[in-house]
């Protein structure tokens, strides 16, 4: 018999990150991508690439109208039969209720071990790590966790929220599971190492959860009776995918297990996401690269693809459980993440799909609008420092009918269309405002290249290296991309980036910031630090409102930081009234169009939290502190939804700090238990 090994304790780096992020964060979370030099080794940002200034101004000034007409069908308005909204759910501009329209005191920067929302509000913790999802899971015992157990309960960290109306008082929740901290959740001297692998890799992927109203108004609780609950689902590392669109059945895409090239195994690294208008959930594989290792060399095929992703060989030793995770033996499996999936919730036998038309990269999340024309238009990030935003616009238009022949139909609409990259042109910061137009450069259609020596699938599979030689501009890690319901605008998330400012990697006009004012704890004087700490949220008109349009405009709406901060900017709205802010990550709007942003990382010495901010009319981009976060957690998946009355969001990695371990426990939130659990939770208003 061996003896019964201990938790790994897995080692961490000593070195210092790139902001507040525990060493912890950045290993489990992100395989410590802010130490490796930056993938994009391309020199896009530093060309003016020329594109004509003024012939993008008068196309867009031709269509200045926008937004009042644009047909919209917001994500949150989709119902979990896939027409459009129901009674649960609010269309743009429904009745405005508490969330959007209450005055409230900003909640002050802590330190606080728990969930603190505004004054006049509170919340519930709706589903925990753990929590009973499929009949038959066993209620979560920490030290008697295995993997059979962990594809029926609640994943580890969530990140993205979704919310689907099931009738007038339930509704389906869609939470992302990201990954795990193999120190936070396993006692010492309980399991073996091979069984923390497995259990780790089942934390991972996807939980469809019914729930129902609570006696509050804004209040929602899980259906604990799973016999009511046909509907929930746990997707995971073993779930059946299917690959759909172009790429699909690609040689680059076969393995040992899969001679089709269309049938993976599992998801990870699910980051943020979208509900589609016809009733599916889009979910980001983020950083994907990490979890392969290697027996021997790398495949000689594929240097300059692993490469440009991250793919070292330099794993979490699951290749101990499952062989594919070896790259030696296995090059293609990675190939076969990074992509978007979709997932139908209505259909719990569903098979989910990894949409290769929307391009493999480390994909944050994926929003749909669908444009004037009809056609369905996704915006997507590519979450690494100096990395690229995405578009797809869909070849066929949307069905809004509500019959199973236009469902059919929409469920098609990504497999078809044309994927573009971005790229931004200021004019110049003498003007007194970061701004400028912009364009989309096309890379593919589901049957035309127009990158040069690629082909579609090259394109698609290999999509970091497609943009790399179009010439879009390098940004400060591109996170949720999020079109306006209410104004038609589209909002971007960049959440810093510690190297902007190098000689690799100069300041443009949308990328403006190499210094910034940071502070090492909460009362802590203002330093300086160098490159984009604190992030921007940008936002751009389509131009003529039209989400096809090949030309926008653009602005930062925000400049993140401590007002104190002369880098900073808030829309020009008075600096001393509004909260400081840093790291902005997730976005959503409520019915009256203002944004919700959840932070990752603040390095201004305060935990991370959710803030709300107008966006037009004479308090646009008046940030206001409305919830701040446990110990070392990360907010995620704002979705501001039931009328305004109920604020979904994800409190990520609870507990996370250098440090700290099962035994010896930085946070105990949601304090149900002596170890944190990560958990969603719905904040509304007292009453
Ligand atoms: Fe998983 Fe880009 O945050
Ligand atoms: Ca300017
Ligand atoms: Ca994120």
């Amino acid at each position: 018999m061996t003896t019964a090994p201990t938790r790994p304790n897995i080692p961490i780096t000593p070195v210092n990150r790139h902001g507040s992020r525990s060493r912890m964060t950045c290993l489990f979370r992100c395989g410590n991508a802010c130490d490796h030099p930056e993938p994009n080794l391309t020199d896009n940002g530093h060309i003016q690439q020329e594109i004509t200034r003024a012939l993008a101004r008068r196309s867009v000034l031709k269509g200045a109208a926008v937004g009042s007409g644009a047909l919209v069908v917001g994500g949150a308005a989709a119902t979990a039969s896939g027409g459009l909204a129901a009674a649960a759910v609010e269309p743009a501009r429904a009745v405005a209720g508490d969330l959007a329209t209450s005055v409230f005191s900003p909640v002050r920067p802590n330190k606080r071990d728990s969930v603190t929302v505004a004054e006049g509000f509170t919340h519930s913790v709706v589903m925990r790590w753990g929590d009973r999802v499929l009949p038959g899971a066993p209620v979560f015992d920490a030290y008697k966790q295995t993997a059979a157990a962990a594809s029926m309960q609640f994943g580890y960290n969530c990140d993205y929220v979704g919310i689907l109306p099931l009738g007038r008082d339930k509704a389906l929740l869609i939470v992302n599971h990201e990954y795990t901290d193999e120190n936070l959740m396993f006692p010492a001297d309980t399991y073996t190492p091979a069984e923390i692998k497995a259990i780790a890799m089942v934390n991972h992927g996807m939980s469809v959860v019914t729930i129902k109203r609570g006696l509050v108004p804004g209040d929602w609780q899980q259906v604990t009776n799973l016999r009511n609950a046909p509907h929930n689902r746990r997707l995971h590392i073993g779930t059946p995918f299917a690959i759909v669109g172009p790429a699909a059945g690609d040689d680059r895409l076969k393995t040992v297990a899969d001679p089709t090239g269309r049938a993976a195994l599992g998801t990870l690294n699910n980051c943020a996401g979208g509900t589609t208008p016809w009733g599916t959930v889009l979910s980001g594989e983020e950083n994907f690269n990490q979890y392969f290792d290697k027996s021997g060399d790398l495949d000689a095929r594929y240097t300059a693809q692993y490469a440009r992703y991250g793919i070292t060989g330099v794993g979490k030793g699951w290749s101990e459980v499952d062989p594919r995770f070896d790259l030696t033996t296995d090059p293609h499996e990675p190939h076969r993440f990074g992509w978007i999936v979709e997932v139908d919730p209505t259909d719990p036998k569903s098979t989910p799909r990894k949409q290769t038309m929307l391009g493999r990269f480390k994909h944050e999340g994926a929003n749909i609008v669908i444009a004037r024309s009809g056609h369905a238009v996704a915006y997507m990030g590519d979450d690494e420092r100096g990395d690229y935003i995405y578009r797809f616009v869909s070849a066929d238009k949307f069905d809004p009918a509500k019959t199973v022949k236009a469902r059919r139909h929409n469920l098609t609409l990504l497999t078809k269309g044309t994927l573009s990259v971005a790229k931004f042109v200021g004019d110049g910061a003498g003007d007194g405002s970061y701004d400028g137009t912009g364009s989309w450069i096309p890379l593919c259609t589901d049957t035309t290249s127009y990158v040069e020596g690629m082909s579609v699938a090259d394109v698609l599979i290999f999509t970091r290296l497609a943009a790399d030689k179009m010439g879009p501009t390098k940004m400060d890690r591109p996170e949720d991309v999020e079109p306006n319901p209410v104004n038609g605008k589209v909002y971007a998330a960049l959440t810093n980036n510690s190297n902007r400012g190098k000689p690799e990697l100069p300041v443009d006009e949308a990328n403006p910031i190499a210094s910034s004012m940071v502070r090492a704890s909460l009362g802590a004087p203002l330093t300086a630090a160098s490159g984009n700490r604190n992030g921007y949220v940008l936002e751009w008109t389509p131009a003529g409102g039209e989400h096809t349009a090949a030309m926008f405009t653009w602005d930062l709406l925000l400049v993140c930081g401590d007002p104190a901060a002369a880098e900073t900017y808030f829309g020009g709205v008075d600096k001393s009234t509004v909260s400081p802010i840093s790291c902005p990550d997730n976005v959503s709007f409520d019915s009256e169009g203002q944004l919700w942003i959840s932070t990752d990382g603040n390095v201004l010495g305060s935990n991370d939290g959710i803030f709300r901010v107008p966006v037009s009319g004479p308090l646009r981009g008046q940030v206001r502190q409305f919830v701040t976060m446990p110990r070392g957690a990360e907010a995620c998946g704002p979705l501001i939804t039931d009328r305004n009355r109920s604020l979904f969001f994800a409190v990520q990695h609870p507990g996370e700090i250098d440090g700290a371990t099962f035994e010896k426990q930085a946070s105990t939130w949601p304090h149900t238990d002596d170890f944190p659990r990560p958990s969603v939770c719905v904040a509304y208003k007292r009453r």
